[in-house]
């Protein structure tokens, strides 16, 4: 029997006979050759049957789309081909004959998906190619995640899921039963891990966050995950720093390592090899001003929504740090600059080419009164936050941290056009099935 091998390593098999064990992906014939696409979980590779050169038996085998099926034959060294091979069938089996398949070829090859075919069957949407290649890229990104910060000495550190309060504001809170009381599915580990940095020095989690966001926008999911480091004695420079380097880092890597799949999704790699650093740092002031040039209608002290990053990030080629925010507009945590007392020591980071927002981040307020009455401002419970509060009484230091939202930097690297498909199974505004 010829040896099983992935698709991926078939290059490294040319002239030898292999059996591949996947699933018919597309197929086309022309009378007495037919095409068949073989998908193994690796890659694609077509392979072609001549009708006089099999058994008549497996020419007849007509199996539909999706059939699980083994093919064995010769493998072939094909420049044109994506992967650089194709196999020449010599015998074919069908482990499970399909029924006739609910997503119709073009519907799945189409660039612009017709989701109500598609969001519903989203259990067999993530068979389709351009799915495939977006899921292979989130996983590059994810590895190259924990290789960053492993290989820079943060320690990984995981936060509680239930919580009993919010750190994001509260307005976007999943609130659940806890044992007869109220608790909360986690907005971000930030508040934890202040406490482990106490502990640790430099920390990062990497996990899932909730928001009960009522917004149904292309990059809004109601589950997402998100990357957040926290570092003892880093102040807002030294985050921004750190911030800039990880982005960079994770672009380098998909570019590297993932070509087909960028291939696959037509995305211009150009833009992306740009992605050097240094990038761009702007004042929120001088934000306000570009918009304003550039007509829109926004005032000193509005936040950006969707429209108005859009606009601010049309200027820039590489992601672009947007600094110093008016307070009133950001949570209780961050600190506030010494040098404008009515500004806070933070930064978001806007991708270019239409994203927006993908890391949001600060220096927390190390000051006990002040975050007390940062609290109060906020109308926020302050026993829920005595733990907190604790921090700037035993040790306190100046520290920092940021969270970079891993959907959005998935939609920007891979091109996907939407948030929802670059997660296996979205959870998007009032949507939870499958
Ligand atoms: O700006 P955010 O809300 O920041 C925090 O949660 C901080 N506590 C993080 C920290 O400093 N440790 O969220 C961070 C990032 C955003 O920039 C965005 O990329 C992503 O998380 N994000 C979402 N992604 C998808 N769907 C949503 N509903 C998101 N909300 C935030
Ligand atoms: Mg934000």
């Amino acid at each position: 029997m010829p040896q099983h091998v992935y698709i991926q390593d078939l290059k490294n098999h040319v002239g030898e006979e292999v059996e591949i064990r996947g699933w018919l992906y597309n197929k086309r014939s022309s009378g007495k050759i037919k095409f068949l696409i073989i998908r193994d979980g690796t890659g694609f590779v077509q392979s072609v049957v001549v009708k006089s050169e099999v058994p008549e038996e497996v020419f007849e085998m007509d199996p539909p789309y999706e059939s699980s099926v083994i093919v064995r034959g010769i493998v072939r060294a094909d420049r044109r081909a994506p992967g650089g091979v194709e196999i020449t069938v010599k015998d074919m089996e069908i482990v499970q004959e399909a029924g006739e398949y609910p997503i119709p070829a073009k519907v799945r090859e189409s660039n612009i998906p017709d989701v109500d075919v598609l969001l519903p069957r989203r259990h067999l949407w993530v068979r389709a190619r351009k799915q495939w290649a977006i899921l292979r890229i989130r996983d590059e990104i994810e590895k190259a995640i924990v290789d960053f910060f492993y290989d820079r000495g943060f320690t990984r550190a995981d936060p509680p899921i239930l919580t009993p309060a919010s750190v994001e504001g509260t307005t976007t809170l999943f609130e659940t039963d806890y044992f007869g009381k109220p608790a909360y599915l986690s907005q971000s580990g930030q508040l934890y891990l202040e406490a482990l940095a106490m502990s640790l020095g430099k920390v990062y989690s990497f996990g899932p966050t909730f928001r009960a966001e009522r917004s149904k926008t292309r990059r809004h999911l109601a589950e997402f995950w998100m990357v957040e480091p926290e570092a003892a004695y880093f102040r807002l420079e030294d985050i921004v720093d750190l911030a800039e380097e990880f982005v960079e880092y994770i672009v380098q890597r998909v570019l590297e390592r993932r070509p087909l799949e960028l291939e696959i999704m037509g995305r211009d790699v150009k833009k992306l090899e740009r992605i050097r650093r240094p990038f761009y740092r702007i004042t929120y002031e001088e934000a306000i001003e570009r918009l304003k040039k550039k007509g829109m209608n926004v005032e000193y002290g509005d936040d950006f929504g969707a429209d108005e990053e859009k606009t601010l990030v049309e200027d820039f080629d590489k992601p672009v740090s947007i600094m110093f925010y008016p307070k009133e507009i950001k949570p209780f945590y961050m600190k506030i600059d010494q040098e404008d007392p009515t500004k806070v020591r933070n930064f978001d980071m806007l991708a270019p080419e239409g994203i927006g927002e993908i890391i949001g981040g600060s220096e927390r307020e190390d000051d006990y009164d002040k975050l007390l009455q940062r609290i109060r401002e906020a109308n926020l419970p302050v026993d829920v936050y005595e733990w907190y509060l604790d921090l700037r009484k035993y040790g306190s230091v100046p520290h920092s941290g940021f969270g970079l939202g891993v959907e959005r930097t998935v939609m920007w690297i891979s091109g996907a056009s939407h948030i929802r498909e670059t997660i296996p199974f979205p959870r998007l505004l009032e949507k939870i099935y499958p």
